[in-house]
């Protein structure tokens, strides 16, 4: 016997134009699952996800040995929300908004902690997500399906979640100087290395070479240069380990050390030979060897930070609460830099992380003023053309329901500053910091 089936573009065709969630799920839904290689006994329709009551519209799981996802119902890798075609999910459009939201929600919620996508679709728009831990990015942008492109679309989604990148790329960014973003960069790989990590950092402000001084490491002379933009030399080979020892602990990490011929060259001549996706694509090859690759960028947004950005998945974005300046040029870069940015690059990232607080110590009086001004500068962005939502951005936990104000905060602590004088991580040398640092790790990135 011969079993017929349909293909992507015929399950398409046959779509009524208003085709409801209930059409679509029974028309479009089979083949889409099946174009990106899940067998029926390795989806599940209305998943629990564990948050409250709520279901997600389909899980799927591919079968490992005799661990089939339909009998144990653990551990899903997938997850849709399905709409019908009378929602709009064009980017543009409210129910986009809310149903991203919804997604980011069942991706985070209980039972989908081993998730690692998540995809919206209504069969005339999809869009694929990735989820790192706590971190949820776009891995395509939200794409218009139509018959022409149905098959090439849905043969790189699944290229996508049958082979995932294993590691998160974070920049670490604010044109705003001195506010933290080295001091962070080091002590974050620091700690991410002690909780079992394999993680990379590249110190990608070559003026100022910080990163690498403060860990008492040789400058590359121009090998890092050179594996930028020659195609024959990989960044690879010009990796350099950072291991701290105490008694039997052994900690490494990873470092790309600031490059002193990056700093001589003249930026316009630079421009010549580093394009904006450059750092991104040396990186690629990198990817599945780390968990997590740090960027730590320069004060500006000149070629260094938009090459870091470019290259990122996210952006970690430290401020001061009393700098209105750093409050400010965060700002810019949530509303103007990355989205430059997301628009260049093909798959809709990099994303930004709510802001915190670095290293100054405050006051109940002080905090009510740096909350004012960034109450001003939502209220500022929400006028302008582009209409910008900055609230997520500044206060990730404020619902309607809850009006939460919290932004996390890593408290001043003379041990952080002075640790450089010693080259050593402080989350190394100084319980305190290393605590700071695992909540900070755990706020944005661990689940
Ligand atoms: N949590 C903290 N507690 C105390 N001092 C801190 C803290 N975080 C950073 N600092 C200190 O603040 C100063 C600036 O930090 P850092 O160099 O990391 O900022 P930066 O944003 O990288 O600066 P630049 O823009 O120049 O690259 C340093 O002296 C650093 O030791
Ligand atoms: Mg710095």
């Amino acid at each position: 016997m011969t079993t017929t089936t349909t293909s992507l573009r015929s399950a398409l065709r046959s779509l009524p134009d208003q085709a409801q969630e209930p059409t679509v799920n029974d028309l479009f839904v089979p083949t889409l699952l099946r174009e990106l290689g899940f067998q029926q006994d390795e989806i599940l329709s209305e998943y629990k996800t564990g948050n409250g009551t709520k279901a997600v519209d389909k899980a799927a799981r591919k079968t490992i040995g005799d661990d089939i996802f339909i009998h144990t119902k653990t551990n899903p890798y997938l997850l849709v929300e399905l709409k019908g075609r009378d929602i709009n999910l064009s980017d543009e459009a409210v129910r986009y908004h809310h149903t991203v939201e919804q997604l980011k929600q069942y991706l985070l919620a209980p039972n989908c902690q081993t998730v690692e996508w998540g995809i919206i679709t209504n069969s005339c728009h999809l869009q694929l997500f990735r989820k790192h831990g706590k971190v949820i990015f776009p891995a395509t942008k939200c794409i218009e399906l139509s018959e022409e492109n149905i098959d090439e679309v849905i043969a790189s989604v699944r290229k996508k979640i049958e082979k995932p990148a294993k590691a998160l790329t974070i920049a670490v960014y604010n044109n705003k100087g001195g506010v933290g973003k080295t001091t962070t960069t080091v002590n974050l790989a620091g700690i991410l290395a002690f909780l079992g990590k394999k993680v990379l950092t590249v110190d990608f402000d070559p003026n100022q070479q910080d990163l690498t001084n403060s860990l008492g490491l040789p400058l590359s002379p121009d090998h890092f240069y050179k594996a930028l933009v020659e195609r024959d030399v990989e960044l690879r080979d010009i990796i350099y380990p950072y291991f701290f020892k105490k008694g039997n602990l052994e900690i490494r990490f990873d470092v790309i050390p600031a490059d002193k011929r990056l700093a001589e060259e003249p930026e316009d001549k630079l421009r010549n030979h580093l394009k904006l996706n450059t750092l991104y694509r040396k990186l690629e090859s990198l990817k599945q060897d780390y968990d997590y690759i740090l960027i730590d960028s320069p004060p500006n947004w000149r070629v260094f930070s938009q090459l870091a950005v470019y290259a990122a998945d996210a952006v970690l974005i430290p401020t001061k609460h009393n700098n209105l300046f750093s409050l400010e040029n965060a700002a810019t870069a949530i509303k103007n830099f990355i989205p430059e940015v997301q628009a260049a690059k093909l798959d809709g990232s990099p994303i930004a992380l709510p802001i915190f607080f670095n290293g100054e110590k405050i006051t109940p009086p002080q905090l009510a003023v740096a909350q004012q001004e960034l109450i001003n500068i939502i209220k500022t962005a929400k006028r302008e053309k582009e209409k910008f939502n900055l609230l997520p951005y500044f206060y990730p936990k404020y619902t309607d329901a809850r009006k939460d104000l919290h932004i996390h905060q890593v408290p001043s602590y003379a041990n952080i500053a002075s640790s450089a004088f010693a080259r050593i991580p402080a989350v190394y040398r100084d319980r305190t910091a290393h605590e700071y640092y695992k909540n900070l790790a755990k706020e944005y990135f661990l689940q």
